[in-house]
């Protein structure tokens, strides 16, 4: 017989027990993202991965929240999500509880796909669709519901990102949240000119170590993105995820589309986007962040 240290926990004891479970949330689901070991209980690591999520989730909320209100539903769309437990965390917290709202998970890895859309039916978040394709080809899927409010993109590898940002401003959502990950194409792109741009000033230096080379392509990308957001009418907060130690890359990138449009701020950002690329010699580029 198991000793009452031993023994699994149930729901409403953990509840009782673990000060940082928010009401109803799904134990179950906690268990499956390893977020809960087996037996119900938080450890040092997990304790600290289930502040992070929460710290992301506290952004993504009330973006949530103000769709719902103005329109009825939300519609969420992951892109990379991977095993998906952003959706499937914002999906316990924000949807379930309201029984309205869907969330899309994409993912290119068929296998990862299989899993979550196993998991939502073992768990019963009949809301919640997962698509195996890719973040381009999501953009043209006739399994999408039509309108998409919310677009998230959590460290989705390379360019997954900016094809993220282009479903995005297809879709006319009204937010995105992106986390980017490493982005080479820039980077790769700045190697090969180096010789035609920079490469006669002090500044020459940044192609000395290729550390400062790739972190410098990843900064300008995501000076890039931004301008592109802009130039599209969003408005543009970049913020630091803190306390994801897990990764190096934790810039956050919160765009909202404004309610009008703003020729003037949108104009000025397409033409700054022009002579970021023609200063660095990445004009071949234009296509990718095109306004
Ligand atoms: C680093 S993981 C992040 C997963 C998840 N968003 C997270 O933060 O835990 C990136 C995921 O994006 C997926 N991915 C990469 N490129 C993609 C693309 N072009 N379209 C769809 N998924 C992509 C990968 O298969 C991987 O699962």
């Amino acid at each position: 017989m198991r000793s009452a240290q031993t023994r699994p926990r149930q729901a409403a004891d953990l509840h009782q027990q673990l000060p940082e479970l928010r009401p109803g949330q799904s134990v179950e689901l906690l268990k499956e993202l390893h977020i809960l070991t087996r037996d119900g209980r938080l450890n040092q690591d997990t304790r600290r991965k289930l502040k992070q999520v929460y710290h992301l989730v506290q952004f993504i909320e009330p973006l949530l929240q103000e769709v719902l209100d103005q329109r009825g539903d939300v519609v969420l769309a992951d892109h990379g999500a991977g095993k998906s437990y952003l959706g499937f965390i914002l999906y316990d917290l924000f949807f379930r509880p309201r029984g309205v709202g869907t969330v899309c998970g994409i993912e290119v890895r068929t296998e990862l796909v299989d899993r979550s859309r196993a998991l939502a039916q073992r768990l019963g978040f009949e809301r919640m669709q997962f698509l195996a394709t890719t973040v381009h080809e999501a953009l043209h899927h006739p399994d999408l519901p039509p309108t998409i409010d919310v677009v998230t993109a959590l460290h989705a590898c390379d360019t997954a990102t900016d094809d993220a940002i282009r479903f995005g401003l297809a879709r006319q959502a009204r937010f995105m949240v992106l986390v980017p990950c490493c982005q080479a194409e820039v980077a790769g792109v700045l190697r090969r000119n180096k010789a035609l741009s920079l490469a006669r000033t002090p500044l020459a230096e940044i192609w000395r170590h290729p550390l400062h080379t790739r972190e410098f392509g990843s900064q300008i990308t995501n000076v890039l993105r931004c301008l592109q957001l802009e130039a599209h009418g969003y408005e543009v907060t970049v913020t630091e995820l803190v306390g994801w130690e897990h990764s190096m890359k934790n810039e956050l990138i919160l765009a909202r589309r404004m309610g009008a449009p703003r020729p003037n701020a949108q104009q000025k950002a397409a033409t700054r986007l022009r002579e970021v690329l023609q200063e660095l010699q990445l004009k071949e580029l234009a296509s990718r962040f095109e306004v």
